[in-house]
């Protein structure tokens, strides 16, 4: 059988992300140990060229909590800081492991990786993208408000890779996404493009953060300035403004609404302490459910 990769949400169907999300509940609630654990015999490289906290644990945990073993490489030890080209180190990676976990600069690199893999490669974020996250935040939303179709997440933010793969996964599931970023931080034209052929009117892009935020379920957001992307922080700053979830953005969604973030977060900038650590903050599940997503992912790709 082919291996096959995960680099976009678009790279799974809708029954598959069903499929996952059941299975991460499944998961989450087992306590006994496994029969046959996996991932027994198996071994994972993580590759990362960015820092990490939540996506390197709770991957390497997932792996060793299967029965597998995980070997975690920070690209600056690897010859690719002396220049080996990606797809050499694809080619020479795939043939020591079961699958690859790559956290990478471009999506144009991890495509490239992918394509002199062997095994199957996993997105552990890209400029582009984030998958990993935003599938395991569906399974938080499925928790924590009983469904993730009939739903409204506000996105309000930079139109950074995470923007990116909400935009996708509405695509995927046809939930209502409403989008607010200041002028000049759009999402990818393309991506946003592709997923308002197939549900016009289920996602809008909005100037003013207030009416995304409107009747939503869930209001999330994101850093102003992601990994690899540095900016003039005044700059940035000035150009947020308005962008901020605080209490006075969070009154104007449906009583009951949840906040969510990927995590790492700044307060004071994107978000207010008083949201983020809050009731109406369910971060610190969502980064929990991380490992419980991954599992299922991992049980799903690697063979
Ligand atoms: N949310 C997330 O991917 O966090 P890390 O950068 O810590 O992995
Ligand atoms: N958009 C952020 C996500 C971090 C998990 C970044 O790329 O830095």
């Amino acid at each position: 059988m082919a291996k096959r990769d995960l680099l976009r949400i678009t790279d799974l169907s809708r029954e598959e992300i069903d499929h996952l999300i059941e299975r991460t509940a499944v998961l989450k609630s087992r306590s006994k140990k496994f029969r046959t654990p996996p991932l027994q015999g198996k071994i994972l490289t993580l590759l990362f060229e960015k820092p990490s906290t939540r996506t390197r644990v709770s991957f390497e945990a997932a792996v060793l909590a299967l029965g597998g073993k995980a070997i975690y490489l920070s690209s600056e030890h690897t010859q690719i800081s002396r220049g080996e080209p990606i797809g050499d180190t694809a080619q020479v990676l795939s043939r020591y492991c079961d699958g690859i976990i790559f956290r990478t600069h471009a999506q144009a690199r991890l495509e490239e990786f992918a394509l002199n893999s062997r095994v199957p490669v996993l997105n552990g974020l890209s400029d582009r993208f984030h998958p990993c996250q935003i599938l395991a935040d569906l399974f938080t939303i499925q928790e924590t408000l009983g469904n993730y179709q009939e739903i409204r997440v506000a996105y309000i933010g930079d139109g950074n890779n995470v923007a990116n793969s909400w935009i996708e996964a509405c695509g995927r599931i046809g939930f209502q996404l409403a989008l607010a970023f200041p002028p000049g931080y759009d999402a990818d034209r393309e991506v946003l493009k592709e997923t308002r052929d197939l549900y016009p009117d289920r996602i809008s892009v909005f100037s003013d953060p207030r009416s995304a935020v409107s009747g939503a379920d869930i209001i999330y957001t994101d850093v102003w300035i992601s990994m690899g992307q540095e900016k003039d922080e005044e700059q940035v700053r000035q150009t947020f403004a308005g962008f901020q979830v605080n209490s006075e953005l969070m009154a104007l969604a449906k009583p009951g609404a949840r906040f969510l973030h990927c995590l790492p977060a700044h307060r004071g900038w994107e978000v207010t302490e008083e949201v983020l650590s809050g009731p109406q903050s369910a971060v610190l599940s969502q980064a929990e459910n991380r490992l419980h997503f991954q599992k299922a992912l991992l049980e799903m790709f690697i063979r």
